[in-house]
Parts: C-alpha cells; structure tokens; sequence
C-alpha cells in the first residue's frame, strides 16, 4: 500500500518510499517446489530409479542417526556417577560426530535428486531405534541403549553399501562404509569398554587371597 503523497514534504515521500521498498515481505506461502518421495534428478550419471533407491535406504540411516545424535546428548546432560565426567565428555564427542554424519548423510540424499528427513516428528515416526524414558537413567543403562541403537544403524549401514555398490552408486557406498560404519564401530568399543565388569583398585586375586579363600 502506497502512502499518501505530502507535497509539502518531497523529503518525508522519498523516506516513506525508501522504507516501503525495504520492508520484508513476511507470512507468504506456496506449494512445495519438491514433494517427498519425488526425485529431482541432478545429472550425476546415474539412473534415476538407483537413485530413489539410494535416497530412500539413506533416509532410514537418517532418522536412526539423528535419533543416536540426539540420544548421546540426552545421556551426556543426565549421566549420573563416579564417571560422571568423563562419560559427560565421551557422550558429547561422539554426539558431534554424529552430527557430521547427519550432515554427510543429509546432504548426500540431497544430492542425489532426493529429500533428506529433517524434523523431529518426521524422525520419531520413522526411526526403528526404541524410544527412551524422558527421565533419568543409570550409566551402565544409558550405554546398553546406545550400544543397541548403534547396532541397528550398523546393520542397516552394511546392508545399504553393499546394494549402492552393486546398483553402481559408488559415492553412498562410500560414504556408508568410510563413514557411517568406521565411526559407528569405533564409537561401539569406546562404550562397550565401559561395561566390561573389571575392579578399578583392587585386583580379584589380591581380594581373593585377603579373604583367604
Ligand atoms: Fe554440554
């Protein structure tokens, strides 16, 4: 809308003018230019159906990574106990790490035409990783959980990359195997070191003998 003209003031016209043109145009709305499910194929040499294919099996491994990510950083604010710093640490390092996956595997469905899985509503509804309680657990819990949830993204992330190869979508191979499944292994044995039942000052056999059995 126009203001009115002030032939008074030339000077108060061309501020209103100025202002009009720079006032953000806010509450529009349209028609998504891309609905889900549909491919926007980008010329990459590859066949849109495989990459459907890929875009589809990536959007999985999304939402059960988004939902490890976000498990670590649940666990890394409640952990509780004589480890609490260094489980606060470990937590918070392998939720960045995660992050990057997110991101890696994110931009890969982009990429190929497709539309990556972003908000929390769409990730609950699709994620196959077991919703945890939105209270507190004990350690040696929290870690069982992301062991599991681990586990699941893992044979999931095997399974994709060896379809990719075969359908010849080398680059979701690559990223599922030099990525997704290196750091999820690593990360596995970081925390599964935490429930090896080992004495933390006292050897058993020093136990055993003070006992005299
Ligand atoms: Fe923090």
């Amino acid at each position: 809308m126009k203001n009115k003209t002030d032939h008074k003031n030339p000077t108060a016209n061309q501020n209103a003018e100025g202002s009009e043109r720079a006032r953000p145009i806010l509450h529009q709305q349209a028609h998504e230019i891309q609905p889900y499910g549909k491919i926007a194929k980008l010329p990459i040499a590859l066949d849109q159906q495989v990459c459907a294919t890929s875009v589809e099996l990536l959007n999985q491994i999304l939402a059960d990574t988004i939902t490890l990510r976000d498990l670590y950083k649940k666990h890394h604010w409640q952990v509780a106990g004589h480890t609490f710093y260094q489980l606060h640490l470990l937590f918070d390092k392998h939720f960045d790490e995660q992050s990057e996956l997110v991101d890696a595997i994110a931009e890969r469905i982009q990429l190929l035409g497709g539309i990556s899985i972003a908000m929390a509503a769409d990730v609950a509804e699709t994620t196959f990783i077991p919703r945890p309680p939105r209270g507190r657990e004990e350690a040696p819990v929290q870690i069982s959980r992301m062991l599991e949830a681990h586990e699941i993204i893992l044979k999931e992330a095997r399974t994709v990359a060896r379809q990719a190869a075969d359908a010849g979508d080398d680059g979701t191979n690559d990223l599922l195997v030099s990525q997704v499944i290196r750091t999820n292994e690593l990360q596995v044995w970081f925390l599964a070191e935490h429930l090896v039942d080992v004495p933390l000052v006292r050897a058993d056999n020093a136990k055993a003998a003070a006992s005299g059995s």
